[in-house]
């Protein structure tokens, strides 16, 4: 509540002093109102978001987690392992994502959208992968154990199952964007489909958790300097000629995930790829994270998405 006040008054403030220094420039009054509509639109929109985040506290989608674990898997990720007390933790599908509000650092306002890595029910605990890039996930990799983090959860659509009995899916990944394939390799082997991973990485030294994708079906690496794997990029892995997948889920850098799109398109497979367009509040009121579809309509990633079959988007060209 403190933080949404702050937003409220200080922006209220700037609005008010833009306002008084352009009024009392000469200019004409068209440009005086656009500067005003502008003002007013991101002052609204910033309240809007701070308010969306607080009142979904209300909805009671918000869980106070404690941190059972935290890893370092390599100087730029860390493995976050999250357990709800009291034995709350609702129900997460796989593709889906949740806002981890930051404490205690003054340049992070808004909670970060981190994508669910793996859920284990009977433990009641929430792994999260996460790369270190920014403020909000270096002071996430200060935590120690049993400090509180509040959380929103569980944000978005996931992964849809496929409707075919036994059908063999190919997971792709690139970089931090094989987070939210380990849990999907779970539900996916649980659903007794057959599972794929092929993940990339620049190097060996970003290459991460074999032992544990191993677990849920057959990995395929590739790495651009050939230091691990088959060398060059995902969709250079001599796995997608050698083999006919009925579905594809990928998730990863853009240019990565249009071209294993492109793939698919081609081979006419069924295929979903998982956005990670910056977000605000994450809840579908700021509109800060629309994305065009194939009809021209912009659709909120955080709300109708991240995960979007690549039909709906205009990735065929
Ligand atoms: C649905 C969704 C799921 C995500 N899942 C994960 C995950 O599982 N693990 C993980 O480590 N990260 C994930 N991200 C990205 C993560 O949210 C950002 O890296 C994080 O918010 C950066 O916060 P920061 O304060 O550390 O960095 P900031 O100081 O906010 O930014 C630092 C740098 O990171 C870049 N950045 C910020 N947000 C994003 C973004 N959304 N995508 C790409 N680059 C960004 C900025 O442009 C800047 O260059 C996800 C994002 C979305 C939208
Ligand atoms: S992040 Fe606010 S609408 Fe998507």
């Amino acid at each position: 509540m403190s933080i949404f006040l702050f937003f409220v008054g200080s922006w209220l403030m700037a609005v008010g002093r833009y306002t008084w220094a352009y009024f009392s420039v000469p200019g004409n009054v068209v440009k005086r109102w656009n500067a005003f509509s502008v003002l007013f639109l991101s002052c609204f929109s910033l309240i809007l978001v701070t308010f969306a985040q607080n009142f979904s506290i209300l909805m009671k989608k918000q869980l106070n987690l404690k941190v059972e674990n935290l890893k370092k898997i390599t100087e730029q990720h860390i493995l976050l392992s999250l357990v709800a007390p009291n034995g709350d933790m609702p129900e997460i599908k796989a593709g889906q994502f949740v806002e981890v509000k930051v404490d205690n650092a003054p340049t992070v306002f808004l909670r970060r959208p981190i994508s669910v890595h793996f859920v284990d029910y009977a433990k009641q605990r929430l792994d999260l992968l996460v790369a270190l890039v920014g403020d909000g996930t270096r002071k996430m990799a200060t935590l120690s154990v049993g400090d509180e983090v509040s959380v929103l959860l569980p944000l978005g659509n996931g992964f849809p199952m496929p409707t075919k009995a036994g059908a063999k899916c190919l997971l792709v990944g690139g970089g931090v964007g094989i987070a939210p394939l380990l849990y999907l390799g779970d539900r996916l082997k649980a659903a007794g489909h057959q599972v794929s991973f092929l993940l990339g990485a620049r190097n060996a030294g970003g290459v991460m958790l074999e032992d544990e994708f191993k677990k849920f079906g057959s990995l395929y690496l590739t790495t651009e300097d050939g230091s691990v794997g088959e060398k060059g990029f995902v969709t250079n892995h001599s796995i997608l000629e050698k083999e006919q997948f009925d579905e594809i889920f990928v998730c990863g850098p853009t240019p990565m995930m249009k071209a294993v799109a492109k793939y698919a398109y081609a081979k006419n497979i069924e295929c979903y790829v998982s956005l990670e367009n910056k977000m605000a509040c994450g809840l579908g009121a700021c509109l800060c994270c629309v994305t065009e579809d194939n009809k021209g309509h912009n659709r909120c990633v955080c709300s109708e998405g991240p995960v979007f079959n690549i039909n709906e988007l205009p990735w065929q060209n």
